[in-house]
């Protein structure tokens, strides 16, 4: 048996993307709330609201959810029949295909783990000929776990195609993206054949409270309200998100990233590892030795990574969160080079 690694007390966890630390103005919030927040049943109106200003559609075309997590599960029970087709690209964040799968829809997934997006096999399965049902296609932008980007035009040109067909665009990292990315969320949303869903977990940095949210036509807004219960989010967690909206995602820290992208992943080169260029907060990479040893190993040091253990494809990658400040990724930086000589050893 494989011994259990020991775990510093101290832990750099980079094997979940999540955001920067808790902003002050948001600290002071919290400590502002008063009790009414706890004993009432919790609003997402104004949330809602909020959002819908943001993306600049009616309010009844948002809403929030408990993470993104719940927007997919209100997804596939709302949107998918069963033995639906749901067309994705992968590798890509698995709890899609899981959630999809157990709402009895069929997944097919296209290959795409480097290189540009593969539009002609995508746009194959997207819209098959001879009378089979189009799938329900759903993208990742940026993607997880490879940071890759589907291209503005090619996204475009795949909605553009899809006339009534409904399509399916994850922004969870869309605020790491260029800053182009914002301003083509707003035309994705503007659409009315695309159902957007996004996060608080990543560059808003508060993955602990559990807040995502749908964007999308009114009549799938409203069976996917429909499709639980009617109080998915804590008022606490809903006056602290609609608090970090008004201030917007984090600047300083989405631009850190920005840099400690690049930083990551020329370290890592210098030691022979390959990584995928990524739009998001986080660096896919192939190491020179192997990727499990290697995370085993980096866990020792007090660094968590992400491992692909049984993956067929992504066996022999790690995927590590940017730790979006200098000291932790210097502390990165040593674990690395004591990890890879341990594994080496
Ligand atoms: C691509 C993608 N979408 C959605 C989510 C869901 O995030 P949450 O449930 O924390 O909002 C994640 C989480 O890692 C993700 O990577």
């Amino acid at each position: 048996m494989t011994p259990t690694p020991t775990i510093a007390a101290d832990t750099l966890w980079l094997d979940k993307n999540e955001g920067p630390p808790l902003r002050p103005e948001l600290m002071r919030r919290l400590l502002q709330l008063d009790g009414e927040s706890l004993r009432r049943y919790p609003s997402r109106t104004a949330l809602q609201s909020a959002l819908a200003r943001r993306f600049c559609v009616d309010a009844d075309r948002v809403l929030v959810t408990a993470g993104g997590d719940d927007a997919f599960l209100r997804w596939s029970r709302a949107v998918l029949p069963p033995g639906q087709g749901v067309l994705l690209h992968e590798p890509t964040f698995g709890l899609i295909r899981t959630t999809a799968e157990a709402a009895g829809a069929r997944v097919e997934g296209v290959t795409w783990l480097e290189g540009p997006f593969p539009k002609a096999a995508f746009a194959e399965r997207m819209f098959p000929e001879n009378g089979v049902a189009a799938p329900f296609a759903l993208l990742v932008r940026p993607n997880n776990p490879t940071g890759r980007c589907v291209e503005e035009r090619t996204l475009r040109e795949l909605l553009d195609r899809a006339g009534r067909q409904l399509v399916g665009v994850d922004l969870a990292y869309g605020e790491y993206a260029d800053p182009g990315a914002q301003e083509f969320a707003l035309e994705l949303a503007a659409r009315d054949n695309t159902l957007l869903f996004g996060t608080f977990s990543k560059a808003y940095g508060l993955a602990g409270l559990r807040v995502g949210y749908a964007v999308g036509p009114r009549e799938v807004i409203a069976a996917m309200e429909a499709a639980a219960g009617p109080y998915p989010v804590a008022g606490v967690a809903l006056e602290l998100a609609e608090a970090a909206l008004a201030l917007g995602p984090d600047r300083a820290h989405i631009d850190c990233v920005a840099v400690e992208r690049d930083q990551l992943a020329a370290l890592l080169e210098s030691y022979g590892a390959r990584c995928l260029a990524s739009s998001a907060n986080f660096v896919l990479t192939r190491p020179p030795v192997d990727a499990l040893a290697l995370a085993r190993a980096l866990r020792s040091e007090g660094v968590a990574v992400r491992s692909f253990a049984g993956d067929q494809l992504l066996a022999p990658w790690l995927r590590i969160t940017c730790p979006g400040d200098r000291q932790r990724l210097e502390r990165l930086g040593r674990a690395l080079g004591a990890a890879l000589a341990e594994v080496a050893r």
